[in-house]
């Protein structure tokens, strides 16, 4: 892990879960810590990037020398990247998105009535594919959680979105979500490499290393 492998750089990551609000007292969200997202923003600053990490709500303390903003709903989390994304030479979207929200916001709560209750959702902006499209974008990274075919998908996944680099990993067998180590399978447009389950403090450091070699092949071409 070299210490200067992102020095002079702009690192702009997203991480942990949304919250999509259904009425003013509840929400639906996912099992995200934080964590991932969180060991990447201090690793690439550990990188000697400056780091700047749009977080939904976690538990987690924000590392050392990197600037927070939080958010909750996955439009805040878009707004919040677009206002920053312009300097940044890296984006890393470890940020688990609700694909959907309400259709509406009830303004006060929802009452409990009939024996079922059905709620009209709608699609959330991918907040990701949107940063790739941007003519002149940062290098982008995405994460991809996969049940099966993590290869597969995640190169699908991969060239669909435009992305740079995909980090996938396996949460069939309960990996990944809400635990400390992890195992990821990085792909690249042409190439990738694994990385073995090991802590994601020490996975974010890899991950962090092959980001600095690509971005360099890149600029090498
Ligand atoms: O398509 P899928 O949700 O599996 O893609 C996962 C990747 O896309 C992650 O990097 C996640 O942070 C990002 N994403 C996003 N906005 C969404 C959904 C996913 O940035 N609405």
């Amino acid at each position: 892990f070299a210490t200067g492998a992102l020095a002079g750089l702009q690192v702009l990551v997203t991480a942990g879960p949304t919250r999509e609000p259904l009425d003013p007292v509840r929400y639906l969200s996912n099992r995200s810590s934080g964590k991932m997202g969180y060991a990447v923003a201090r690793a690439a600053r550990e990188a000697g990037a400056r780091v700047t990490l749009v977080t939904g709500p976690t538990a987690l303390a924000v590392p050392e020398g990197v600037e927070a903003v939080r958010v909750e709903t996955a439009q805040e989390m878009l707004e919040a990247v677009m206002a920053r994304v312009g300097t940044a030479d890296v984006f890393v979207a470890a940020a688990a998105v609700a694909d959907y929200r309400a259709a509406s916001v009830e303004t006060h709560k929802i009452k409990k009535q009939a024996e079922h209750l059905s709620l009209a959702l709608e699609r959330n902006p991918d907040i990701l594919a949107t940063v790739a499209a941007l003519p002149g974008g940062p290098f982008t990274v995405g994460f991809a959680a996969e049940t099966q075919d993590l290869e597969r998908h995640a190169r699908t996944k991969l060239m669909k979105k435009g992305l740079d680099l995909i980090a996938a990993n396996d949460v069939s067998n309960g990996q990944g979500f809400d635990v400390d180590e992890n195992a990821l399978t990085l792909l690249w447009p042409g190439g990738g490499t694994t990385l073995e389950r090991q802590p994601k403090e020490r996975l974010a450091r890899q991950l962090v290393t092959v980001i600095a070699q690509r971005m360099g092949e890149a600029n090498s071409r």
